[in-house]
């Protein structure tokens, strides 16, 4: 596929040609590793009522989803959200965004050629672990008393 591809919508259309070469990536295959993915989540026993309680329309959160690992792994720059402020506040900790990863390593694995699932798996990890220290930064701390 060359970066004049009108199939491609990108901000970077030659980077986003050049990965999805490497990677074997396309939208069709992050489309379903989102759509594969969340539905997992959704009946997964952990994490499936924190979504439950926060999300009730899912189409537009599987659209959004999609946005966004098109910019993170095709780097399309097609995402323009905010990932922190919806994850602080959540009753998470680092088990819930390990669950998170053991569910998203398992379907990558499943819908991506080895390459792809490689990149998306490593951006997933780096990610999680930002939001992990954002969640846990704006945790309501008790100062241990010195008296
Ligand atoms: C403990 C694990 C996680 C939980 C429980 C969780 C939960 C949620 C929930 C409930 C929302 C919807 C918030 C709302 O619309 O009010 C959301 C949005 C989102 N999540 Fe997560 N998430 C987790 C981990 C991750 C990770 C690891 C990533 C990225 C690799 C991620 C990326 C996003 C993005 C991009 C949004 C959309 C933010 C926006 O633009 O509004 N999440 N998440």
């Amino acid at each position: 596929m060359s970066s004049a591809d009108p199939q491609i919508i990108s901000v970077r259309p030659q980077m986003t040609a050049e990965i999805m070469a490497r990677t074997g990536l396309d939208e069709d295959k992050l489309t379903e590793l989102v759509h594969r993915f969340y539905d997992k989540v959704r009946t997964d026993a952990v994490l499936g009522p924190i979504f439950a309680a926060r999300i009730t329309d899912w189409g537009p959160h599987l659209e959004r989803m999609v946005d966004f690992w098109s910019s993170v792994a095709l780097m399309t720059g097609r995402y323009h959200g905010a990932p922190v402020p919806a994850h602080v506040g959540l009753p998470v900790d680092w088990d819930h965004f390990e669950r998170w990863l053991v569910l998203f390593r398992e379907t990558a694995a499943e819908t991506c050629p080895p390459e792809g699932a490689a990149h998306v798996i490593e951006r997933a990890e780096r990610i999680a672990r930002s939001l992990h220290m954002a969640v846990e930064d704006a945790k309501p701390r008790t100062i241990p008393s010195l008296l």
